[in-house]
C-alpha cells in the first residue's frame, strides 16, 4: 500500500492526490484521504482506482492545510469503501492510514468493543484509531505511543486528529516511511516518488522511530519519546525517470531502458582487462575464501534471477549454491553456518518474505549480501553488504529491467568471487567481461524491430494455455518468461525443463498447443531439439528462441525468435528480452491493464 501526508499552508487535497497517483503501483484496489477542514476532520474514500477517488473529490472537495492519504492493496478485508483507508475512531476525530499488518488486531478489537468502541470495517487498521482514542488525554503524541505499545506486527502509520490538527504523527515498524522537508510545509510518504515533486530533502525513518511534523518543524524520536538526530538525505533522482517518458506503458518504457540499466549496473565495476571491482561490498579476500556455501533467497522474478545466479556462481566459483523462495526459507530449517553467505535478491528491498529470510540468516550467524534496486530500502539497510542494481525506479508491476539488472549484478559478483578465489583463469574472465560489455548494444539491436514478436503475440492472445521449455539456463529463463506472461496476459502457462515434459505434462499437448522452446544453450541443442520434436509429433505449435545462425532449430520449429550470439552463460540477459515483449504485446492485444495487472502489487510488504 502507499501512504502520503501533508501539512503546510497550501490546500492539501491536490497534493495528496498527486502523491497517491505516484504511489498507485504500491496498491490500487481502493484509496482515500482525510483532511482537517474548517468543519473538522473529514474522510473521503472509495473502492477502486485513485481516479475514482479524484472524481468523488471533484464533487465533494475537502479544503484544509493538513491531510493524509492512502492507496490500498487488500490484506485484511476485501476491497470496499468501508475497508479503504483512512480509518477513524468512533467519534471520527482521529484518522489513521496504515501499511502492514496488525497481528493482534482481533484481540484488541474485542477489548475495545467492550469499552464501547464501534467498528465500521473489517480491517486490522481500524483498531489503531480506536486504540489511540482510548488513550487520548490531551496529548496526541503520548496516546499514539501508548497505542503503538499495544500492537504487534508490521506497520507504517500516519495519524491526523481533529484534537490537534497542527501536527501529523508518523510511526514506523517494519514498513517503509519517509519524511519530506519543505519550507513552511512538510510531507510524509511511504516511498520517495510520492513527495519528489515537492521536496528532495528527506529523512528515512527506521524501525521503532516516529516523527511529529507540523508546518515548520520535524521532530524525530523513538517510540519511547527520546529525541533523535538523523541525517537529512538529498534525493537527486530525476522525476521524469519515474514517469512514462513517451511510452504507452511503464512496462514498455522499462523494457526499452534495459540497455541503459545494463550499462549503469556495470559502470565503474569492470575495467579494461579481466578485473571486476565491487568496492561497495566489504567482503575481504579472507572472508571470501572462507565461504563454505551460498544460499540465495528471493521472491517472484527476483527468485528467477537467483536461479540463474546459482548456475553462474557455481560454475565460476565451485561454491555450492542453494536457492530458496524466501517465504519457504526459514521454515525448512536450512543449514546455515557462519561460513554461509546468504544473498538476498529484491528489486524493491521491501519484500516482507525476503526480509524475514534475511533476518533468519543473520540470527544464525550468516553474513548477508543484498542485491537490490532501492537505496535506503530495508533490505539494503539490514544487509551486511549491498550490491545495488542501477535500474532506476521500476513502476510496472511486471518486473523487466530490474530482473535483467539483477542478472548483471550476479554476473559481476560471480566474477568478483572467482577472481579472489582463483577458480577461473584471467582469460575465461576476460571472455565473460567482453561478453558483458556487448550486451547493451545487443539488447538495443533486439529492440529496434519488434514486429515479429508483435505478430506472434497476436496469435497467442487467443489461446488459453501454453508451455515454455528449455534446458540448463534456458529453463531458468523459461520460468521467468512464463511468469511474465501469466502476470499480465492472464493466460495459463507453465515452464518445464525440456527433458521433463515427457515425464507427464506431454499429455497436455494437443493439436495447436503453443510451446515456446528456448534453445540458446548450444551444448544442449541436440537434446532440446529432440524434445521439440516430441512436442511437434503431438501436434504442438513450437516457437523457438535461439542464437542467430542456429539453423537446425529453424528446420524443426514453426517460428524462431533469434537473439544475438553471446557467451553461453550470458544468454539469459538476451533471451528474456523478446519474451518480455511477447508478454507485453499479448497482454496489450487482450486489452489488459498491462502496468497494473489484477490481484498483484509491485511490492508485497506482508508475509
Ligand atoms: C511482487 C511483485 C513481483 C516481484 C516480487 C519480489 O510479488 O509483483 O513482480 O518479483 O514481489 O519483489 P522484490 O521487490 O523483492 O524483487
Amino acid at each position: 500500500c502507499g501512504i502520503v501526508g501533508y501539512i503546510g499552508s497550501r490546500d492539501s487535497q491536490p497534493i495528496l492526490l498527486e502523491g497517491l497517483k505516484k504511489l498507485e503501483y504500491r496498491g490500487y484496489d481502493s484509496a482515500g484521504v482525510a483532511v482537517h477542514t474548517t468543519q473538522g476532520l473529514h474522510i473521503r474514500k472509495t473502492k477502486g482506482r485513485i481516479r475514482e477517488l479524484e472524481a468523488r473529490l471533484e464533487h465533494q472537495p475537502l479544503q484544509g492545510f493538513a491531510g493524509i492519504g492512502h492507496t490500498r492493496w487488500a490484506t485484511h478485508g476485501k476491497p470496499s469503501d468501508e475497508n479503504s483507508h483512512p480509518h477513524a475512531d468512533t467519534t471520527m476525530k482521529i484518522s489513521v492510514v496504515h501499511n502492514g499488518i496488525i497481528e493482534n488486531h482481533q484481540q484488541l478489537k474485542e477489548e475495545l468493543e467492550q469499552l464501547g468502541h464501534r467498528f465500521r470495517s473489517e480491517t486490522d487498521t481500524e483498531v489503531i484509531s480506536h486504540l489511540i482514542a482510548q488513550y487520548y488525554e490531551n496529548d496526541l503524541v503520548k496516546a499514539v505511543q501508548q497505542a503503538v505499545g499495544r500492537i504487534r506486527g508490521a506497520y507504517a502509520i500516519v495519524v491526523l486528529s481533529e484534537h490537534e490538527p497542527d501536527k501529523l504523527i508518523a510511526v514506523r515498524w517494519a514498513s517503509p516511511l519517509i519524511i519530506g522537508v519543505g519550507e513552511g510545509e512538510n510531507f510524509i510518504g511511504s516511498d520517495i516518488p510520492a513527495i519528489l515533486e515537492y521536496t528532495r530533502d528527506v529523512y528515512i525513518l527506521s524501525d521503532g522511530e516516529m516523527a511529529v511534523i507540523s508546518r515548520d518543524s520535524v521532530e524525530l524520536m523513538t517510540l519511547e519519546g527520546n529525541f533523535i538526530a538523523k541525517q537529512l538525505l538529498h534525493i537527486d533522482w530525476d522525476i521524469i525517470m519515474a514517469e512514462k517518458g513517451g511510452y504507452e506503458h511503464f512496462m514498455l518504457k522499462e523494457i526499452h531502458e534495459q540497455p541503459r540499466a545494463y550499462r549503469d549496473t556495470m559502470l565503474s565495476r569492470i575495467g579494461e582487462g579481466s578485473e571486476t571491482t565491487l568496492s561497495e561490498i566489504q567482503l575481504t579476500p579472507e572472508r571470501i575464501k572462507s565461504i563454505g556455501s551460498i544460499h540465495m533467497v528471493a521472491c517472484g522474478t527476483a527468485y528467477h534471477a537467483a536461479l540463474v545466479g546459482k548456475a553462474v556462481i557455481e560454475r565460476l566459483t565451485r561454491i555450492p549454491v542453494e536457492v530458496d523462495v524466501a517465504s519457504e526459507y526459514r521454515y525448512r530449517q536450512p543449514v546455515i553456518k557462519e561460513n554461509t553467505l546468504v544473498i538476498a535478491v529484491s528489486q524493491s528491498g521491501e519484500t516482507a518474505d525476503t526480509l524475514a529470510a534475511m533476518r533468519e540468516a543473520k540470527l544464525n550467524g550468516a553474513q548477508v549480501l543484498a542485491i537490490t534496486n532501492v537505496v535506503g530500502s530495508s533490505v539494503a539497510r539490514e544487509a551486511d553488504h549491498v550490491l545495488f542494481t542501477w535500474a532506476g525506479p521500476e513502476i510496472a508491476v511486471a518486473s523487466t529491467k530490474a530482473y535483467t539488472s539483477q542478472l548483471i549484478a550476479i554476473y559481476l559478483l560471480a566474477l568478483h568471487l572467482s577472481q579472489t578465489l582463483n577458480t577461473t583463469d584471467a582469460l575465461a574472465r576476460a571472455e565473460l567481461i567482453q561478453g558483458l560489455k556487448k550486451l547493451p548494444e545487443q539488447v538495443e539491436s533486439m529492440l529496434e524491430d519488434t514486429r515479429q514478436v508483435q505478430r506472434i503475440a497476436q496469435e497467442l492472445s487467443g489461446v488459453s494455455d501454453l508451455f515454455f521449455i528449455g534446458r540448463g539456463l534456458d529453463q531458468m529463463v523459461a520460468l521467468e518468461a512464463s511468469l511474465k506472461l501469466k502476470e499480465i496476459s492472464y493466460i495459463h502457462s507453465e515452464a518445464y525443463a525440456a527433458g521433463e515434459l515427457k515425464h507427464g505434462s506431454l499429455a497436455l499437448i494437443e493439436d495447436g498447443t503453443p510451446v515456446i522452446a528456448l534453445a540458446t544453450q548450444e551444448h544442449l541443442l541436440e537434446k532440446t531439439i529432440s524434445n521439440v520434436k516430441e512436442v511437434k509429433a503431438r501436434g504442438g505449435h513450437v516457437i523457438a528462441v535461439a542464437l542467430s545462425g542456429n539453423m537446425p532449430i529453424a528446420g524443426t520449429a514453426d517460428d524462431v525468435l533469434y537473439v544475438p550470439r553471446t557467451h553461453a552463460l550470458l544468454t539469459p540477459a538476451l533471451s528474456v528480452v523478446p519474451l518480455q515483449l511477447l508478454a507485453y504485446y499479448t497482454a496489450l492485444a487482450k486489452g489488459n491493464d498491462v502496468d497494473k495487472p489484477r490481484n498483484l502489487a509491485k511490492s508485497v510488504t506482508v508475509e
